[in-house]
């Protein structure tokens, strides 16, 4: 238990090991360039408009927020408050899913779960949640009406995933369903991140500079702002907007459109007002996937860049770089 970042109190000062060094902690944003946010719906739902705002949007931040998005708004509030009471159980019941077990298809953790020198301000858990019926057993059963809030978000998330992949798809002038099947197989994993509200935001972070590894991430992160990407070397904040979804590419989507689109460095500040809540859901491609520069994109101007491999091979050499682009695509470069 005493593994765990959140007890049940609010901290008065910032315990030694969660304090970064000045070059690597927050600076102040200067910027307030806004990121795009695109209209699911839209003028009476014109796909190739829609499909080509996704483009643009990829293109130039690799993320985006969506609206009229088909996900029941009830529902994102029920997943919100749900896995929010779930943060607020005694911490020896949520200690009973603590786990540093890679594998585990329902598990609690903090900071990275690796052994960081100096942690960040979070918790975790996390659950493979789709196929529903190969994860629901291993879902926490209190609250009691948190696996029925998982079960149907977990379809949902998929749905809006299937709906996405297909947008992209069509805005990069492929096949709409390129990015179905081995591409997206992995199973569905959603990590619910809690932060607590922390004494000294200036000494800490929430999560470090990261790419996501696969090829989208859809987050969820309530009202409370936290998320910052890094764009041509200036962070700036993806704040929430009432009921909006955040869609990120990961590093397989910038490989796979050999550098077209951008996978975005990201990462979550802290705040002292308010605990901050998200759920990311993170599309990846089944370990076994062939993974390489989409054929269609690649031509004797713009050569591919990257060579094929198998991509259990790009994320175990991911995960010993903690979640670096350059250092993680590096074998991979041709
Ligand atoms: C993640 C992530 C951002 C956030 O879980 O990979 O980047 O806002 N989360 O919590
Ligand atoms: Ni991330």
């Amino acid at each position: 238990m005493e593994k765990l970042l959140y007890r049940g109190f609010n901290y008065e000062t910032v315990p030694e090991n969660y304090v970064f060094p000045p070059e690597a902690r927050q600076k102040k944003l200067e910027s307030k360039t806004n990121i795009p946010v695109i209209d699911m719906v839209g003028d009476g739902f014109d796909r190739k408009e829609i499909a080509k705002q996704i483009f643009e949007a990829g293109k130039e931040f690799g993320v985006f927020q969506i609206v009229n998005h088909g996900v029941p708004l009830e529902l994102m509030k029920e997943m919100m408050s749900v896995t929010r009471e779930f943060f607020e159980l005694p911490a020896e019941e949520r200690a009973a899913y603590y786990s540093d077990d890679l594998y585990k298809p329902v598990r609690v953790f903090t900071s990275t779960g690796v052994h960081d020198i100096v942690r960040f301000w979070r918790d975790c858990l996390r659950m493979a949640v789709h196929p529903v019926e190969d994860f629901k057993q291993y879902w926490p059963h209190k609250p009691t009406n948190l696996k029925s809030a998982v079960e149907r978000y977990a379809v949902e998330m998929k749905g809006l995933i299937v709906r996405v992949l297909e947008l992209i798809a069509e805005g990069l002038g492929l096949e709409v369903g390129y990015f179905h099947g081995d591409l997206s197989g992995e199973p569905l994993v959603s990590h619910v991140n809690f932060y607590p509200p922390c004494p000294d935001p200036s000494l800490t972070l929430g999560l470090a500079k990261h790419c996501d590894p696969g090829l989208i991430t859809i987050l969820l992160q309530g009202e409370v702002s936290g998320l910052q990407i890094l764009h041509n070397d200036e962070w700036l904040a993806v704040d929430p907007i009432p009921n909006a979804i955040v869609v990120n590419y990961g590093h397989q989507m910038e490989i796979i459109t050999n550098g077209l689109l951008k996978g975005v460095d990201h990462r979550a500040i802290t705040n002292n007002q308010q605990p901050r809540l998200s759920i990311a859901s993170f599309v990846q491609p089944s370990k076994e996937s062939l993974i390489a520069p989409a054929p269609a994109l690649i031509n004797e101007k713009n050569p591919a860049i990257y060579k094929s491999y198998i991509f259990r091979d790009y994320f175990a050499n991911y995960v010993t770089n903690l979640g670096d682009k350059e250092k993680s695509a590096k074998p991979f470069l041709l």
